[in-house]
């Protein structure tokens, strides 16, 4: 038995192994075979590497879901074939010339939401399909009608650009000058540059226990630490935001309150007030992640946080992709003007500034804004009733709130039932979908799935059908009662 120092190691993180072996056991034979299979392919096309070392096997098994049998019988049929070692105290490890080409060991809450598609329907993405209003706006644009724009280089953005949003915001409620939007590539790129410019490694970040991925891994990514604030049906619990602000002293916050992702809930006004005043008595900035607020069924202006006093702490992240098309990447910040000029060089930095003809088209599409939110929403609409159709007929004892707006209905399964190991399931009959734990800021196996309703209505219906397919053959046994 080999000795090799764990210093040349590098760690492959569970949920990444699971993001990259994607669909693997649709075979029908037994489950050790697929997994080796798959795991050879992986380490034959590069994903895996030399010198990686492979995630323990409890870890692995609980989540595939399978028993720890399974995974030691797929490792020991890889070393088997010479493609890993097996090294007693060190663990299973790539065999192989290494290609230095990165750390490859970061792990993020997120990572499945990007798992490979393959044959499966994907339902795991909250991702609209591109408005067919675009592809009008796109060919009527009038490129020599931008020609200064097209050759500068301004990393916050063109200045026409930044006062069609800040005219949108100040419509809305938000008064808002040009002078206060940062042009981003999407929000998360608003979201990245905050954390980045404002969470020192070791400060703590308050964000809703269950939210977006981007929130809690841009946090961890630069060494701060994510504090979960729970929630309840209408969103955060005041009280214990400020038992947290009290008790951690945070160095930012981060909330999408309004269609929140993934629970789909809408903070009430006085809520919303709350956190304001929170934010200006603490003097903590706040982000408020704005990318679903508008896509409400009844069109109800939803206030931002920073339409009350903030004493200038509040930041908006708000984006077009949501409303208008993912693939657009076009988004922005909305601060304070002072810290809108320490960001440039952070977003000069990052991408130099948003590519051009995002914004030519941004700048179209901004101007007809109304008019396409109400298409998306005549989108929308229909398919959130087709969730909650299939919920109430089929899955009558899952439990869900019916969403008023936003991407997706948030299900809890009944007692007992492990979301993780139930989408595992799902992913092996052809769906995939994400559970409670690719929102989670705590580790934990939450009861919930998310289901969106963005994919278009032929997916979304044979992924609904998948879905009760699932739940009809799923083993709720514990799992040990499971074969492998
Ligand atoms: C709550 C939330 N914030 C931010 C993002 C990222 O938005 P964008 O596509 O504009 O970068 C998403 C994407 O799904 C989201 O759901």
């Amino acid at each position: 038995m080999s000795s090799i120092s764990s210093a040349n190691l590098q760690r492959v993180g569970t949920n990444r192994l699971v993001q990259l072996l994607g669909q693997w056991s649709t075979d029908g034979g037994p489950i050790y075979r697929a997994l080796a299979g798959r795991l050879t392919e992986l380490i034959s096309e590069g994903s895996l590497r030399a010198n990686e070392l492979l995630p323990p096997e409890r870890s692995l098994a609980e989540a595939l879901t399978v028993s720890r049998g399974t995974i030691v019988r797929a490792y020991d049929t890889l070393a088997a074939d010479g493609a890993v070692s097996r090294v007693q105290g060190s663990g299973t490890i790539v065999a192989g010339r290494s290609l230095n080409v990165g750390a490859g060991s970061d792990e993020f809450v997120g990572e499945r939401l990007w798992m490979a598609e393959g044959a499966a329907v994907d339902l795991l993405k909250a991702m609209p399909t591109m408005l067919p209003q675009v592809a009008d706006l796109v060919s009527a644009i009038d490129l020599s009608s931008h020609a200064v724009d097209l050759d500068g280089a301004e990393p916050l953005g063109w200045w026409r650009l930044r006062s069609s949003i800040a005219d949108l915001h100040t419509r809305q409620g938000l008064p808002t000058t040009p002078h206060q939007i940062l042009v981003t590539s999407g929000a998360q790129q608003a979201i990245s540059l905050v954390v980045a410019a404002m969470a020192r490694p070791g400060d703590v970040v308050l964000g809703e226990e269950d939210t977006w991925p981007g929130l809690i891994d841009s946090v961890q990514h630069v060494g701060a630490r994510f504090e979960p604030v729970r929630l309840d049906a209408d969103g955060l619990i005041i009280d214990d935001l400020e038992s947290k602000i009290d008790r951690f002293r945070p160095g930012l916050m981060m909330f999408n309150p309004q269609h929140q992702n993934p629970t789909g809930s809408r903070l009430p006004p006085a809520r919303v007030e709350a956190v304001a005043a929170l934010a200006r008595r603490h003097r903590i900035p706040t982000l408020e992640d704005r990318v679903s607020a508008d896509l409400g069924f009844d069109r109800r202006h939803l206030p931002a946080i920073d339409e009350h006093d903030t004493g200038g702490y509040g930041l908006l992240a708000g984006s077009l992709c949501k409303v208008v098309w993912p693939g657009l990447r076009l988004g922005w910040l909305r601060a304070d003007a002072q810290v809108i000029n320490r960001l440039r060089s952070h977003k000069a930095m990052a991408d130099m500034f948003t590519p051009a003809l995002s914004q030519a088209v941004g700048l179209a599409v901004v101007e007809r804004y109304d008019e396409l939110l109400d298409q998306r929403l005549a989108q929308l609409r229909p398919a959130a009733d087709l969730v909650v159709d299939t919920l109430r007929t089929d899955l009558s004892d899952w439990v869900f709130a019916s969403p008023r707006g936003g991407m997706s209905v948030w299900a809890k399964l009944p007692e007992h039932a492990s979301a993780s190991a139930f989408v595992q399931h799902a992913s092996r009959v052809g769906l995939l979908i994400a559970s409670g734990r690719q929102f989670s800021a705590v580790d934990a196996d939450c009861p919930r799935i998310r289901i969106p309703f963005t994919a278009s209505p032929p997916v979304l219906a044979e992924g609904m059908r998948r879905l009760v397919d699932a739940w009809r053959t799923f083993d709720r046994r514990p799992l040990a009662a499971n074969p492998f």
